[in-house]
């Protein structure tokens, strides 16, 4: 876990938190006071989405930089959805 410099993170939304072996990853995560190591979390969902939102304030709670908001993906992602994905990769890419 210390000798990964940057991490993305994802959870879907499950009954408008995220799943709960992220959720206890974070937590361990948040105790080890992270610091210069970037990240970012995204997830799919299925109707109110709160995932990305809580990855998000989760990931900058541990420490990280967070280098952009969660991304959130309607259910099965379509043609778009799975472009903006890949944007969304290469912009994290790109701030590595
Ligand atoms: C038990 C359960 C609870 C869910 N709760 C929510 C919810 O509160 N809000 C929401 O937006 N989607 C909810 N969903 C929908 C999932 O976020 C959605 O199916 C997601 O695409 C699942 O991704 P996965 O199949 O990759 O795990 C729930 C799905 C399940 C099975």
């Amino acid at each position: 876990m210390f000798k990964i410099n940057d991490r993305v993170k994802w959870s879907s939304t499950i009954n408008k938190g995220i799943l709960s072996g992220m959720a206890s990853t974070l937590e361990i995560m948040k105790g080890l006071k992270f610091k210069n190591k970037k990240a970012a979390g995204f997830g799919s969902y299925g109707w109110s989405g709160e995932s990305p939102k809580l990855m998000t304030e989760a990931l900058k709670a541990c420490g990280f930089d967070v280098l952009e908001e969660g991304l959130g993906v309607l259910w099965q992602p379509d043609a778009d959805a799975l472009e903006n994905c890949r944007k969304y990769g290469v912009e994290l890419a790109q701030k590595l």
